[in-house]
């Protein structure tokens, strides 16, 4: 992939003309940084340009009241257009790398045994950065909740508002309620890799009697499903693109790009009146006249809001920061957690050249660039609803619908070493890689058990927060993850597969006993070496204990929270549907709330 990156950037350094590609469908251009000066005051200020601040500034501009969007990277590049190269964003300059501490449980053979913990740094945040799956979960996640205004009948509005269908007509009848083909956000499926392990894929999960499942956003999320991209014209669809692009947009709403905020300034009574932030090394005081909106993601806003006395009391006295709301903020964190499991398979030798590729991409935007491989392949199930003996998923019970699992994975054709795997993996992973091909499985717990947390690692706002992801502190979370392996186990030993002569690679790590001798101790000790997550993670501001059900934080007027972190359970699915509905949903709540005055 890096090889593929680069011969981007080259391709693209030729070919481009004055900063733009050679397009004949319309170019996008996003919003320039608005002039600062110390003092200025908005009706509404908006903490992070992501999946939800975005759509959060748009709207409120759009109603005519003065916002201001800041955000703490700059423009996405052009790599971040091309949806093959997905792959390589994560450890660019537009993540930004958080480090993570290590619990000894978990991530053992990354570097450092640090899990990685990426977050896009830029216009579009994550959504900039992602592997662009539009999913939403499962209708059970919301209605679980419990709160006032977020079922799932309650949210489907806001999910509903921004989503641009280009392809209802490739689905079924049945699926139409649960679309909008007019929304901002243009989505669709991706072009077809032209990767034979596509169609193999597909027809290996239906030899385990996995339900086809053309929509996993409609009624059921369960089987194996091609899902719809946040991609429109062979681009991605990040919510800069169908935000911020947007000339209405461009002409109401202020943006100030590469702005890191330090904190949220309160008065005496605890009112959120304005921020604080560093733009090219100038602290600015910047003020709200109705309100203060935090959407810096699961990690950024519980960060701002400890550094501005919003927090776990003892915390905060312990770094001398004065208590002004003592909230279990930080706490909570959980997220989708996997191991990666590598499966070796004859390589598909009909795929085109990585020159051939990048031309049509360019020229046409068509092509395997076009796509994300067959990462748009995705599996849900509830593994207790799989019956091993007779290797296939059943239906027995109404808790089928209840997914426990997401089976993801991706086409590695040629491995490169990355940064995040340590030295002895990835030479094991090279080897396996010659003269074959790598598919990476990704059974991902969607309800861990494990918590994790996010604290301070100082009073200086410039510095990254300690993130504690704790995963796999439970052992259930393993058990999950066992029942995941067996069956990717079977999968390899369905006819589509075994016919390519694939097998999962048994990597040898230090301290783990041997497969053949211990099958289920050598997964168990796997699943603790070669942790990795889907970076979903949330929880961190949730509701119920630090935001109430109108997003308002606790103990402190005029500011609220909108993004992930409100979530106090991750979703059974991808999270980008949820950040863009939440975001809109706090626009709506907040234009509602203002009109009752
Ligand atoms: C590599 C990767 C792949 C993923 N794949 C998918 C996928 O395929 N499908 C899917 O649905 N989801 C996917 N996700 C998850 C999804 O993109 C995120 O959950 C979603 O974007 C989160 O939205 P958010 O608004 O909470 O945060 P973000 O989108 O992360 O936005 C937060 C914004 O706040 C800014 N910010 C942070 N701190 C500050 C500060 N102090 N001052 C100013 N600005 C600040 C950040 O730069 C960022 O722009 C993926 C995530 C990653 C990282
Ligand atoms: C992990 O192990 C290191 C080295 O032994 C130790 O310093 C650290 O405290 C341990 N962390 C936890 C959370 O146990
Ligand atoms: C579909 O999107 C359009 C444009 O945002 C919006 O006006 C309309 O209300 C949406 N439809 C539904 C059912 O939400
Ligand atoms: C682009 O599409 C046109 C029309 O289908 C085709 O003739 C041309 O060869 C394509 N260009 C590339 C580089 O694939
Ligand atoms: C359904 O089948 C699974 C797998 O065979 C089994 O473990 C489970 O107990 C069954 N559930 C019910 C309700 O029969």
């Amino acid at each position: 992939m890096t090889k593929m990156l680069f011969l981007g950037i080259l391709l693209l350094s030729v070919i481009l003309v004055d900063g733009h590609l050679p397009h004949e469908l319309p170019d996008y251009v996003l919003p320039d940084s608005v002039p600062l000066k110390d003092g200025d005051s908005f009706d509404y200020i908006v903490v992070g340009a992501g999946g939800a601040g975005t759509p959060a500034a748009a709207r409120l501009a759009l109603s005519g009241a003065s916002v201001l969007l800041v955000e703490a990277g700059g423009d996405p590049n052009l790599n971040t257009r091309i949806p093959g190269l997905y792959s390589t964003l994560l450890g660019s300059a537009l993540d930004w790398q958080y480090p993570t501490v290590t619990n000894n449980m978990s991530c053992l053979s990354s570097v450092g045994k640090q899990c990685r913990f990426g977050r896009g740094k830029c216009l579009g945040g994550s959504t900039s950065i992602n592997f662009m799956m539009y999913v939403r979960g499962n209708h059970r996640d919301y209605n679980e909740l419990g709160f006032n205004g977020w079922a799932w009948e309650d949210l489907k509005p806001y999910f509903l508002k921004y989503e641009g269908l280009q392809d209802l007509d490739k689905l079924p009848y049945t699926s139409i309620p649960y679309h909008n083909t007019t929304g901002t956000m243009k989505i669709g499926f991706f072009a077809n890799p032209e990767n034979s392990w596509h169609s193999r894929t597909i027809r290996g999960y239906r030899h385990l009697n996995f339900p086809y499942n053309y929509d996993v956003n409609a009624k059921s999320q369960i089987g194996i499903s091609q899902v719809i991209g946040y991609v429109h014209e062979g681009e991605r669809m990040s919510t800069a693109r169908g935000y911020l692009a947007r000339d209405d947009v461009k002409s109401a709403l202020k943006v100030t790009k590469n702005t890191h905020c330090t904190g949220v300034i309160l008065d005496k009574r605890n009112n959120a009146i304005g921020i604080k932030a560093v733009v090219k090394g100038r602290t600015l005081q910047l003020y709200a006249r109705k309100e203060v909106i935090i959407s810096a993601g699961t990690i950024g806003t519980p960060q701002i809001l400890m550094l501005s006395g919003i927090g776990p009391k003892a915390h905060l006295k312990d770094l001398g920061i004065p208590v002004r709301a003592d909230l279990p903020v930080g706490d909570s964190l959980t997220d989708h957690v996997f191991p990666q499991l590598y499966v070796s398979v004859n390589p598909d030798t009909s795929l085109p050249s990585q020159d051939e590729a990048m031309e049509r991409w360019l020229y046409n935007r068509t092509g395997p660039l076009a796509s994300i491989g067959i990462t748009d392949l995705t599996a849900f199930l509830n593994t207790r609803c799989y019956d091993i003996i007779q290797r296939k998923l059943i239906y027995n019970s109404s808790d089928c619908e209840i997914s426990t699992m997401q089976l993801a994975n991706s086409y590695v054709g040629l491995y490169q070493p990355s940064s995040s795997l340590n030295e002895g993996i990835a030479q094991q992973l090279t080897a396996a890689n010659k003269n074959k091909a790598l598919i990476l499985f990704g059974p991902l717990v969607l309800r861990p058990f494990s918590r994790g947390s996010i604290r301070l690692a100082s009073r200086d706002p410039l510095q990254k927060p300690s993130i504690f992801p704790n995963y796999l502190s439970d052992e259930r979370d393993v058990d999950e993850m066992l029942r995941g392996i067996i069956i990717v186990e079977h999968l390899m030993e369905t006819p589509e597969y075994k016919a390519h002569y694939a097998s999962i690679v048994h990597l040898k790590l230090p301290g783990c006993p041997e497969y053949a001798n211990d099958r289920e101790g050598y997964w168990r000790c796997y699943c603790r070496h070669m942790t990795s997550s889907l970076l979903h993670a949330v929880g961190t501001a949730r509701l119920g204990p630090v935001v109430d059900p109108q997003q308002r934080v606790h103990g402190v007027k005029r500011l609220r929270v909108a993004d992930l972190s409100v979530l106090p359970e991750v979703p059974r699915g991808n999270t980008a549907a949820v950040a863009i509905a939440i975001g809109e949903r706090v626009a709506d709540v907040i234009l509602k709330d203002a009109k009752k005055f």
